[in-house]
């Protein structure tokens, strides 16, 4: 409808009206059962007596065509104003078809196909009747001790930004007014919440100004610039505000200098807690904080709905504020084409042909999947060349492949390792004779403590580990080779999946020792959703693939890779550590006044440990091919007037490859201290065996400039050198250049 329409129908609305537009509940308010996952408190709401839940101008986590049909019909039956009801949902990376996660897609350094991926799951949303996903989660992560590394897009703010802003372009289309099939999508979590103080889940973040702009408020921003329609607040507090009642980040910041208008959800629950951080006394004073700092919506909680009455009795400027929240959800659901058709063009028959996973989604699906999974390691073993083959550990037969955010997913869906590795075996012909076995049980009972009741599933009930042991020692003595899929369960990471050590468990690594003791080769193969220590077993094994959580396509995808029909291309998006103590390990570090590299070796004050170096165990942009691929002649150039820097680049290998090429920018004295160097751009190249070609980058301002504490991006003057390598640690090539 017009904004003149609008205008008028908003004028109609009550009080009472517009606060219910800045409420969301679940569907258990609405009598729909199908709570998929409660991530917050699950205790009674305390709504006061006369609340009318259908009158709420949001729902969470209500999905399927079916149940959004029956409740949006219900409701607009009882709701005045028949103003259509908004579905939201927890649709981070993939809705019925399950890409890898959010972590491992940055690897790809693809960002086309993470465009496709999410234009996906737009489209499997729209068949289903959901308006807004939750998603892109965007905040930067150094610390792998977080379990929500695994949703995040890393450590790098270059690759933070891309992401943000291809997964908004992918979701919502390049459009004003969202169109068929796209949806809504809902930037998060404002801000910072990447960064909780020793890695653990929902802790406090204090952060510089200089970090905070640089590092963490970068990517949101680019959302922003993408035309993002909402954005979620955070749980954490931000240098002791906590940013749901934070009126520098959520106005002045977020309203005022970014200019956003569209809709700011609390995270779950989040207003509420505003008193649990003690930073109100009541939850009159917390529903303050947050209207003070325009938050539109209060996901389920009773805050809006029992406080914002008297509290704008008591303080009649507030209503402005109401006014301005209602007023910018009604403008969400215009901008969905909700008033002129509730359902959005949604259709049982489409949902069920999407979720039957058409070829164009399978394809997206395994595109991204071969360019996220990372090989790590390769003695020679790689591409298979043998054909006996044992493939032994906790994930060689499982589908829980998906990783901890794929709610709407389905495990049954997946290609477990061995239902991959047979399917492709018979398909391309190559005779590959599997025997398989767990050998341990992907998590012991002493762990159980970490997981509640996700735990039942993974307790092998029927043998003892002895028994498991033994049949995998028995498979591989008669192998040519073990395939060994090990990693943490999905469980261990996500949201509420803080580890203080997060390395591979200790009975898979025990395995792992026995299984050597075979002196067969053995390619080991990791699951998980973060960078785990692999200091244990980096030199135990001859080749390491890390497969992440690869999603639906998972086990499919690790055989081309195994077989070499495909060949690796992806680069870690985040560094691994090779000691716990490292964490948070990350590239692009403040310099110190005493690097370690400048003080000889073994001087005791330098910036190092005593008992371990300074050094990852793989860098951040690292990864391997099947191909060799070598750099040369890195030079300056000017050309119509516009510089660039330009490399030669050499796929000498047998195997065609992908290369990702990649500039980082060390400036050199600088009026704040910048890191050591930062990703600035990159390439994604194809070379044919043999094949050479030049790659260029344009000398751009973006490249030199850095972010002021008052957010002006600013260039200054001086010497900055250039390093073209391979990943964050390659120093062979370098210029220095002036601006
Ligand atoms: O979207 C999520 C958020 O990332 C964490 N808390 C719950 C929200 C809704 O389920």
């Amino acid at each position: 409808m017009n904004k003149e329409k609008l205008d008028r129908l908003f004028s109609t609305l009550s009080f009472e009206e517009k606060v219910g537009q800045m409420i969301q509940l679940t569907g258990d308010f609405f009598n729909i059962d199908e709570r998929i996952m409660e991530t917050g408190p699950m205790k009674k709401l305390g709504l006061h007596d006369n609340f009318e839940p259908f009158n709420v101008g949001s729902v969470l986590n209500v999905t399927d065509s079916k149940n959004v049909v029956e409740l949006q019909t219900e409701y607009l039956k009882r709701a005045t104003h028949r103003i259509p009801l908004l579905f939201m949902a927890d649709v981070i990376y993939g809705y019925k078809s399950i890409f890898p996660i959010p972590l491992a897609q940055t690897c790809s350094w693809n960002f086309d196909l993470i465009e496709k991926s999410a234009q996906v799951i737009a489209k499997e949303c729209y068949d289903a009747g959901i308006h807004v996903t939750f998603s892109p989660m965007v905040d930067v992560a150094r610390d792998a001790r977080w379990g929500r590394v695994m949703e995040s897009p890393g450590e790098d703010v270059l690759l933070a930004k891309k992401y943000a802003e291809h997964m908004v372009r992918g979701i919502q289309g390049n459009r004003e007014m969202i169109g068929e099939n796209h949806i809504a999508a809902c930037v998060k979590h404002f801000a910072a919440y990447g960064a909780p103080t020793a890695g653990r889940e929902y802790n406090s973040v204090d952060l510089s100004m200089t970090s905070l702009r640089n590092t963490y408020l970068p990517s949101y921003k680019a959302a922003m610039d993408a035309g993002v329609k909402l954005v979620m607040t955070a749980f954490n507090t931000l240098n002791g505000i906590p940013c749901t009642g934070n009126e520098w980040l959520n106005k002045e910041l977020l309203r005022d200098e970014y200019d956003f208008e569209g809709v700011l959800i609390s995270d779950y629950a989040a207003i509420e807690e505003l008193k649990y951080h003690g930073y109100t006394a009541n939850n009159q004073e917390s529903a303050e904080k947050a209207i003070q700092s325009t938050v539109d919506i209060d996901m389920k909680t009773a805050i809006y709905a029992n406080e914002l009455k008297t509290l704008t009795e008591e303080n009649p400027l507030l209503l402005q504020l109401v006014d301005e929240s209602a007023y910018r959800v009604l403008t969400l659901k215009n901008d969905l084409g909700l008033f002129e058709d509730p359902y959005r063009g949604m259709k049982r028959e489409a949902e069920a042909e999407t979720s039957s996973f058409p070829r164009e989604h399978i394809e997206a699906m395994e595109e991204l999947a071969r360019e996220s999974i990372v090989l790590l390691k390769n003695a020679d073993q790689l591409p298979l060349k043998k054909k006996k083959i044992a493939l032994i550990g906790p994930y060689s037969k499982e589908k829980s492949v998906l990783g901890f955010w794929a709610i709407t997913g389905d495990e049954e869906d997946a290609y477990s390792l061995y239902d991959g590795l047979t399917e492709f075996s018979d398909e391309e012909n190559l005779g590959w004779d599997i025997e398989v076995a767990s050998g341990a049980p992907l998590i012991q009972e002493k762990d159980f403590y970490q997981f509640g009741k996700y735990a039942d599933r993974f307790v092998e009930e029927t043998q003892s580990q002895e028994q498991l042991l033994a049949e995998a020692l028995e498979i591989a003595n008669a192998s040519d080779i073990v395939l060994l899929a090990l990693g943490e369960s999905a469980y261990q990471s996500g949201e509420g999946g803080s580890r203080v050590n997060p390395s591979l468990p200790e009975h898979q690594i025990a395995l792992l020792k026995e299984l050597k003791k075979t002196g067969k080769p053995i390619i080991l193969i990791v699951f998980s959703g973060r960078p785990l220590l692999l200091d244990k077993v980096v030199d135990e094994v001859e080749a390491i693939i890390y497969a992440w959580f690869p999603g639906t396509m998972s086990g499919k995808v690790l055989a081309e890779i195994l077989s070499g029909k495909v060949n690796p291309s992806a680069r870690l998006s985040m560094t691994f550590p090779r000691a716990v103590g490292q964490i948070p390990i990350y590239y692009s570090e403040l310099s110190t006044g005493r690097p370690h590299e400048r003080i000889e070796p073994y001087h005791r004050f330098a910036s190092r440990y005593l008992d371990e170096s300074n050094s990852p165990l793989f860098p951040f942009g690292f990864g391997l091919s099947y191909s060799q691929v070598e750099y040369t002649e890195m030079k300056a150039k000017e050309e119509a007037g516009k510089h660039y820097v330009t490399i030669q680049v050499r796929n000498t290998g047998v195997y065609p490859t992908k290369e990702v090429v990649q500039l980082y920018v060390q400036d050199k004295a600088a009026s704040v201290v910048r890191p050591v160097k930062e990703l600035r751009a990159f390439e994604k190249i194809s070379l044919k065996p043999g094949e050479t070609s030049e790659v260029a980058f344009e000398l751009t301002d973006d490249l030199f400039s850095f972010i002021d504490n008052e957010g002006n991006e600013i260039v200054e003057a001086g010497e900055y050198i250039l390093f073209i390598g391979q990943h964050a640690l390659d120093d062979r090539f370098q210029l220095t250049v002036q601006r």
